[in-house]
């Protein structure tokens, strides 16, 4: 059988990661797909530095040229950034091809209107890459755990931010030195103020949550909040109390609608995901009939990166005869199923907390603060006092609180800031037990 045509969108980390691979692995790549997948062009902005690994591949500065090459049946997408990326991914399904992309930004922010197109056209569109990099947890959440009512996921999907977490409790490393590092392996985004503030979690989580609950992105609903703010002396009360603080991104189905967040978390040590170090990912999936599972892998990096890439171009390549009625959707729902559950605004997210606050030690003092939690209908689940520095007339208080209405520990917390004998602000980090309640 003829090879299927494969154009290049990018040769950075990814791209030049899945031209690699494409070529190690060719011989098993065919054998899989039923035909050999091979590239016939790629678009850069620098063709000097991309000389060498092309290898003789035809380079050209306009990536158009790729999208508009009648002789390309895919287009994988491995520029990043919202534009031009959008404006190629739409023109390449306007010309009748299908598009792999690992662009969780673009897919987060306008995955309803390229899916829409897709399925207008017939083609398709895959972002294996676009989540938890190497490992396929959007294959396992449309396909493998297709019986399931998802219940909740819970996952750590940034790398840079793992990486950075890992580092400073490990060696005690500081934050900018372990970013750079970051970098220079080819984790961090182009701008990494994505991965520190939670954003390019929050994009992957979007994607998640519209594969397991079957509704539209909603990337401007999630509740977004990064690790600029930790502190080494939080990372070490955690870790005294029996916990890892971990930037977690979380998508439950509650009462009244869907949790949509991502934050710093404190899980208990014991848990598997509690263990995942380093640029690791791992996503916790808990169906109704499977229970808790687990995926873990490396979450970044070029070849594991562009595995998620080269096992969607392997199932474009067996699909793309199929019937576009036939094939598995974009999102896992039939498009004309997916739901409108709203996604809770955080004041309405249940949750446990940890609180950290800076107190005069004098009597009455944690009376004050257990009747402010009282009162605001929260329940102490553990409370250290530590021992005041040498010299220092204050001391740190930390509470653990069991589950509770964030609006709830809001209030309180204001009440707690202004309690004379209370300095500065109340550090509130969420608790989960990822348990397989
Ligand atoms: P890089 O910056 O390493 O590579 C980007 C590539 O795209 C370069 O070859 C660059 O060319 C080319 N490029 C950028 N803009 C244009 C343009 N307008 N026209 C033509 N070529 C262009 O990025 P990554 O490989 O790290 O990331 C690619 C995508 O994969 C992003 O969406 C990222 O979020 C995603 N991703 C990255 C992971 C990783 O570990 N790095 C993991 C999972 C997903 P030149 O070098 O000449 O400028
Ligand atoms: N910047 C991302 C991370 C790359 O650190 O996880 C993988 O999506």
């Amino acid at each position: 059988m003829k090879p299927i045509h494969v154009g290049l969108l990018g040769l950075g980390t990814v791209g030049g990661g899945t031209l690699t691979v494409l070529r190690r692995n060719a011989e098993e790549i065919t054998r899989r797909a039923g035909r050999e997948i091979r590239v016939v062009r790629a678009a850069v902005r620098n063709l000097d530095k991309a000389e060498a690994l092309a290898g003789g591949l035809p380079l050209t500065t306009n990536p158009f040229d790729v999208v508009d090459d009648p002789e390309i049946d895919i287009v994988v997408e491995l520029i990043g950034g919202l534009e031009p990326a959008r404006e190629l991914v739409m023109q390449a399904i306007a010309n009748g091809k299908h598009v792999v992309t690992a662009n969780k930004h673009l897919v987060a922010k306008y995955g309803n209107e390229i899916f829409a197109a897709a399925q207008a056209k017939g083609v398709m569109v895959t972002f294996e890459a676009a989540v938890a990099g190497g490992i396929p947890i959007i294959k396992a959440l449309r396909e493998g755990l297709t019986a399931n009512r998802i219940e909740w996921l819970a996952g750590i999907i940034n790398g840079t931010s793992n990486f950075i977490l890992s580092e400073m409790r490990d060696k005690g490393a500081a934050f900018d030195d372990v970013l750079k590092e970051a970098q220079r392996l080819g984790y961090a985004e182009a701008d990494p103020t994505f991965d520190i503030e939670g954003i390019d979690a929050a994009h992957k989580l979007t994607i998640l949550s519209a594969i397991a609950f079957g509704i539209p992105m909603q990337f401007e609903r999630a509740y977004t909040e990064g690790i600029s703010q930790l502190t080494r002396e939080d990372v070490r009360y955690a870790e005294e109390l029996g916990y890892r603080i971990k930037l977690l991104g979380i998508a439950r189905r509650a009462e009244n609608g869907i949790e949509l967040r991502v934050h710093p978390t404190l899980i208990p040590e014991r848990r598997l995901i509690a263990n995942v170090d380093g640029a690791m990912n791992a996503v916790l999936v808990k169906g109704d009939a499977v229970g808790p599972t687990l995926y873990y892998g490396a979450g970044a990096g070029s070849e594991p990166t562009a595995s998620a890439v080269v096992a969607d171009l392997v199932d474009v390549t067996r699909l793309h005869t199929a019937d576009p009625h036939h094939r598995v959707p974009h999102l896992a729902f039939q498009p004309d199923q997916l739901a409108d559950t709203p996604i809770l605004p955080m004041e309405a997210v249940r949750t446990a907390y940890y609180l950290r606050l800076r107190a005069f030690d004098r009597p009455g003092v944690l009376a004050d603060i257990t009747r402010i939690l009282a009162d605001s209908s929260i329940s102490i689940d553990a409370m250290v006092q530590k021992e005041p520095a040498e010299g220092e007339e204050q001391v740190d208080i930390i509470l653990l609180t069991h589950v509770t209405l964030e609006k709830n520990v809001n209030a309180a917390i204001a009440k707690i800031e202004a309690l004379d004998a209370v300095a500065g602000k109340v550090m509130r980090i969420r608790l989960e037990d990822l348990g397989a309640k």
